[in-house]
């Protein structure tokens, strides 16, 4: 299983070395909170820019208005950006998702952990480079693994989606087993990575890549 550590749960007095302890997973996954469309705030573009990535980033927009930014993550080399679809409503999903891509970064549409999959018709399907099934209320890491997951998983392999299916929150190395037999192709760690230490992080990326 691939795996995209959230670094939400870093320690943020000394990020940089906390992205380099997890440059052998395959992506950093940033989640982005406005306290407006969640109720908590994480980081921004003066923080993201004084970094440097080992690896590919993603970016998880749980903001208010995600098409004002998008140019944000072009500026740092974001490689996938996903927005919730609860947000922008499916026109608005379509059209951000075009103006992504024509930005050379693939558009991805995350589903927060109590919303139906059937919101997702086809023409949303056939856009997304990504779909983030969340498997947790979305804005705040360590909450608890949602199983529900699991159903909406096999429900979007079901109808055809062949793109990646990534899964969000509460992901630990006892349920990721799961996830890869639904049919997941990369889940978000945060707080079960992060809490460690740089050598127990490095050993666990490997767990989860050899599931
Ligand atoms: C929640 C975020 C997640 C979360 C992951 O809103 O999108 O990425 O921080 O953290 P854990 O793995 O602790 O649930
Ligand atoms: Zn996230």
């Amino acid at each position: 299983m691939k795996i995209a550590p959230s670094i939400l749960d870093a320690d943020f007095g000394k990020l940089q070395s906390e992205l380099n302890s997890i440059e052998t997973s395959d992506r950093i996954h940033l989640d982005i909170m406005d306290g407006h469309y969640v109720p908590n705030l994480s980081f921004g573009l003066p923080v993201l820019k004084g970094l440097n990535y080992p690896i590919a980033t993603e970016a998880h927009l749980m903001v208010n208005n995600p098409e004002n930014f998008i140019d944000m993550f072009a500026q740092i080399g974001c490689g996938i950006i996903t927005f919730h679809i609860e947000n922008t409503g499916r026109a608005k999903a379509l059209e951000l998702m075009k103006s992504i891509k024509s930005q050379g970064i693939k558009p991805g549409i995350c589903v927060d952990g109590y919303t139906d999959v059937a919101f997702l018709d086809d023409a949303i399907l056939a856009q997304a480079e990504q779909i983030c099934l969340m498997s947790v209320k979305a804005g705040f890491g360590g909450q608890s693994f949602m199983p529900e997951v699991l159903d909406k998983i096999k429900n979007l392999r079901a109808r055809g989606y062949q793109n990646e299916i990534e899964v969000d929150g509460g992901v630990t190395l006892d349920n990721v087993a799961s996830l890869k037999d639904a049919g997941a192709d990369i889940v978000v760690v945060g707080s079960f990575l992060m809490n460690q230490d740089y050598d127990g992080r490095g050993k666990t990326i490997e767990a989860f890549q050899g599931v």
